[in-house]
């Protein structure tokens, strides 16, 4: 349905923004705004701003912005036509009548979800009376409360093909059909004449009724557990028009305003885990329905909250449903959002977990979540061996499938970065880099840590002011091979930079004795001449690496026909080198500054922070524009 402009400006127009938002987080007013925290990204410092008079709100923090449809359709999570009704009933507007066959549909659904209501009346109304005392006995057993029996809806269908289509049979077989309530067993066969029509009949017999709610608590489905032993354990409402199994969770009616008080969302496998969770506190649990997590599903979390956590079975089935949910949201993966999975002990779900051990072990489970590059990681760690050199690139390009899943660029290149170093330091570990801990395996996660929002950090640099040596990159590698070359083809160059040249830790031992050695000569003698050098620099390993430098086709950083320009030789040599050492610099100050960052979080603290991070930018891009400038040749 289409609304027209004018009706939605007017809608804006009687909405007051800053009362809406109020509901939700503390406005304050600023001026002729209001300012708040900003309910879209976690801050400590209001930079979200509400303009009335524009009816927009807007956060310079994380660029969020919108008027009043689109905070209920983004914050509150509602389609916007649920928005809009919503809005419009506050505002003592009615909603124009829709297209004919908008208005069908709705009218349709109107009486679905009339059916539905009156289905959920008799399931209650059937298991508080006597056909009930069965069903009764077994949520005793499993230890449900009847508080939690009345939040939950829980009902009881009777053993009978009748009971439903007699009580409801005012709104119609074809109707109580379309809604998933009765069974019509000549709709999947075509051999069916009308000759011989049969009848239908109850869906739900002799079942425990536990009804499923869209985001509004309006009920769209059932799933009925068997009472004793049986096949299916639970029966589901067919998809309907008014239920698509892919796009719904059990429990997100309360979970969503849960997660707002919580600030965090679990996702666990089944009805009974989440009506164990609410019965022990934890209210702002949701399940799928018997499916694997869809996309809509974790787009669905994602409005709750930036990092779900995904609370699944430590069982293979488990883990394989886990890992699945990990692989589907990768393309999906944006700045700040992604999933955490905790781990249950195998063949416990957290139902049973905490029936046998009490909230708090469910509290613990779920702190330890890992976050999803951890899980991936480990998961490609253990789904094959890694032991032959075949098997290690076989691993490598396992993540580089993973990588390659990932749409974000940003968030794309931090996998692949923190795969590479992970991987590197696993098989490749050099003498430089073996004094830092390396990965360990199983599911630890080193220096992560989470906060009370539920948000992951990044570990932290190790403490001190130790700069790395210099070469840890391909491109300082090279650039450092580059600036060599010309010290050997311009000695006279050595004594002008000699003090910065000094101060290089290089991580390459072979380099780095190279360039100690041409310091020293550099004090010994007059060195103006390449031979006269390479006399002083010996016959050793240290003089044949020179004189593999030298020769015509190796890389410098100002070619030789530069020769005559002993200026620009100098200028050029002096920035290379500059930028070298800074790297190790800038990273050892931005680490510094992240830790105080961290520890008090204040405008200045984070101004420093992004500051430094910025020169940290400009000089890595610097750096590739040198390392692969045209006069490295
Ligand atoms: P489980 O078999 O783990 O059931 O299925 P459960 O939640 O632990 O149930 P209880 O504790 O035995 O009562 C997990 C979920 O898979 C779906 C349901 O959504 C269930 O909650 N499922 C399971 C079905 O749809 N049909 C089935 O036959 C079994
Ligand atoms: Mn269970």
């Amino acid at each position: 349905m289409s609304l027209s402009p004018s009706f939605l400006d007017e809608l804006r127009m009687r909405t007051s923004l800053s009362t809406l938002i109020g509901r939700t987080v503390k406005v304050q007013k600023a001026g002729r705004e209001y300012k708040a925290c900003c309910p879209f990204h976690n801050e400590k410092t209001p930079s979200f701003t509400i303009n009335d008079e524009k009816g927009f709100y807007h956060c310079f923090g994380c660029g969020a912005h919108g008027d009043a449809i689109r905070w209920m359709t983004d914050k509150r999570g509602l389609p916007f036509m649920e928005a809009v009704k919503e809005l419009a009933a506050a505002a003592g507007m009615d909603v124009p009548a829709p297209d004919p066959f908008t208005a069908q549909r709705a009218e349709k659904a109107k009486g679905l979800h009339d059916v539905m209501a009156a289905a959920q009346a008799l399931f209650e109304e059937q298991l508080g009376g006597i056909e009930g005392s069965e069903a009764r006995d077994y949520l005793a057993r499993r230890g449900i409360s009847d508080a939690t029996r009345r939040i939950f809806g829980f009902g009881y269908s009777t053993d009978s093909r009748t009971k439903l289509k007699t009580a409801l049979k005012d709104f119609g077989d074809p109707m109580l059909i379309e809604a998933g309530l009765l069974i019509d067993p000549d709709a999947a066969d075509d051999s069916a004449t009308q000759a011989r029509k049969r009848e239908s009949y109850d869906r739900f017999r002799g079942r425990l009724m536990l009804p499923i709610r869209d985001i509004r608590g309006r009920v769209i489905a059932f799933g009925g557990r068997i009472l004793g032993a049986g096949e299916p354990k639970y029966l589901n409402s067919p998809d309907t028009p008014l239920f698509d199994k892919g796009r719904t969770l059990y429990n997100i009616d309360r979970a969503s305003p849960a997660s707002r008080q919580s600030g965090r969302v679990i996702v666990v496998e089944g009805y009974m885990d989440v009506i164990a969770l609410a019965q022990a506190g934890f209210g702002e649990a949701v399940a799928p329905l018997g499916t694997a997590l869809t996309e809509h599903q974790i787009e669905r979390l994602w409005k709750m909250t930036d990092v779900p956590i995904l609370c699944f079975d430590g069982d293979a089935a488990g883990q394989k449903a886990a890992i699945r949910a990990a692989i589907r949201a990768l393309p999906l993966l944006r700045p700040g959002m992604s999933l955490a999975f905790a781990t249950l002990p195998a063949g416990q779900d957290p139902d049973d977990l905490i029936r046998s051990e009490g909230p708090a072990a469910m509290e613990k489970v779920l702190d330890s979540a890992e976050p999803l590059v951890d899980r991936l990681w480990t998961h490609e760690q253990n789904a094959a061996p890694i032991d032959t050199p075949e098997q290690r690139a076989g691993l490598k390009q396992r993540l580089s499938a993973i990588t390659d899943a990932i749409t974000h660029p940003d968030v794309r290149a931090h996998y692949v970065q923190i795969f590479r170093q992970r991987y590197d330091a696993q098989f490749f570990a050099r003498r430089a880099t073996s004094a830092e801990p390396r990965h360990q395996r199983g599911g630890a996660r080193p220096g992560w840590q989470r906060d009370r929002r539920g948000h992951w950090k990044a570990p932290l640099p190790p403490a001190g002011n130790e700069a790395r040596a210099i070469g840890a990159s391909g491109m300082e590698q090279r650039l450092l091979r580059a600036v060599l070359a010309s010290l050997l083809r311009h000695p006279e160059q050595i004594a002008l930079h000699r003090e910065m040249l000094s101060g290089l830790q290089i991580a390459d031992s072979a380099l780095g004795e190279l360039l100690r050695a041409m310091v020293a000569a550099s004090f010994t003698q007059e060195t103006v001449e390449t031979e006269g050098l390479l006399t002083i620099l010996g016959q050793g390993e240290v003089y044949n690496m020179a004189k593999g430098m030298l020769r015509a086709d190796t890389f410098t950083f100002t070619p030789n026909r530069m020769k005559t320009d002993s200026d620009r030789v100098q200028r050029d040599l002096e920035e290379a080198i500059r930028v070298m050492a800074q790297g190790p610099e800038l990273e050892t100050a931005l680490a510094e500054a992240t830790r105080r960052a961290r520890e008090d979080l204040t405008e200045e603290t984070f101004a420093e922070q992004q500051r430094i991070h910025r020169m940290k930018m400009d000089h890595d891009q610097r750096l590739a524009e040198l390392a692969q400038s045209e006069d490295i040749i």
